[in-house]
């Protein structure tokens, strides 16, 4: 999918931008002020709506209805803006229910010189933040994400993953953070949505999940990168206070929605 075939609304929204690619074959329907993107998958729809509250409400609505009128299958997976309460008989029609309220937010790309360099922070003694080679190191990395943050899909080894970071006491792997590619600007632009942070809990709040974030986050814009992303499930406020501290925004409060046996987000 091209930025220009986008809904005009959203040739600017980052979240849409850097998933483009995703959606490249996605049917769409759009109003003014807010765009319905629907891709099929082998195990279901998956649906994503950005905008207005009313108008997606409005969209979510035509959509519930021509699924009545078709039969359509049941959907995999829907995400809509957080503001939209959707109602039950569209989530019965999709054969959906709630599974996760997420924060989607986003670094644009600055100037690295003009950046807070990662070594200004003050790690505890005998601890340093580096880039992680993934291929020595994959199971080190899954074992960390297992014990701190078991909800991530994050993998080391998956397609697309350009960088990983790591805290280190010494020799021993104490926290770690992954950035997968995503699409950027024009034809070939590309971001950075950064994955998988955890830091050991008896090492937490010593700045390590900090400088962490700083380490990725330049290692995106000095890469190249148009903007670094990152997600969080809306309830984690000590995520949030550190992504915003280390220079990100909030561009999409969203809610998800998915089959009443899933565990995982699927999409
Ligand atoms: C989120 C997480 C990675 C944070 O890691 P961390 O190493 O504790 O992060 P930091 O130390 O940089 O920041 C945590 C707190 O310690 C404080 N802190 C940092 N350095 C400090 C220091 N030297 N002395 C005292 N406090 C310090 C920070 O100000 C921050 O305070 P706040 O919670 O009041 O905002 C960690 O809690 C974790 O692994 N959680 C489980 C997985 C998870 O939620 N991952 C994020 C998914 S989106």
């Amino acid at each position: 999918m091209t930025e220009g075939s986008l809904p005009a609304p959203y040739r600017s929204d980052l979240l849409l931008l850097a998933e483009r690619d995703d959606w490249a074959d996605a049917r769409t329907v759009a109003s003014a002020g807010a765009a319905l993107l629907v891709r099929s998958s082998p195990q279901g729809d998956v649906l994503m709506s950005r905008g207005e509250p009313g108008e997606v409400l409005d969209l979510l609505d035509a959509e519930g209805r021509l699924r009545r009128r078709t039969g359509a299958e049941r959907a995999l997976w829907l995400s809509a803006p957080r503001d939209v309460t959707v109602p039950s008989w569209v989530l019965d029609t999709l054969g959906l229910v709630p599974f996760s309220q997420w924060d989607w937010m986003a670094r644009e790309r600055v100037d690295p010189a003009a950046s807070r360099p990662a070594v200004g922070r003050t790690l505890p003694d005998g601890h340093v933040v580096r880039a992680i080679d993934t291929a020595a190191e994959a199971d080190a990395v899954r074992d960390v994400l297992r014990r701190t943050n078991p909800r991530s899909t994050a993998d080391p080894l998956a397609d697309r993953e350009d960088a990983w970071s790591g805290a280190y006491d010494g020799d021993e792997l104490v926290g770690v953070f992954g950035a997968r590619r995503e699409q950027g600007r024009g034809e070939h632009g590309f971001s950075w949505h950064l994955h998988g942070l955890g830091v050991l809990e008896t090492r937490r709040g010593a700045g390590l999940g900090g400088a962490l974030t700083d380490h990725l986050t330049l290692a995106g814009f000095a890469a190249g990168a148009d903007w670094v992303s990152l997600g969080l499930y809306a309830e984690n406020d000590g995520a949030r206070r550190l992504y915003r501290r280390a220079g990100f925004e909030l561009h999409a409060a969203m809610s998800s929605y998915g089959p009443a046996s899933a565990t995982r987000p699927l999409r």
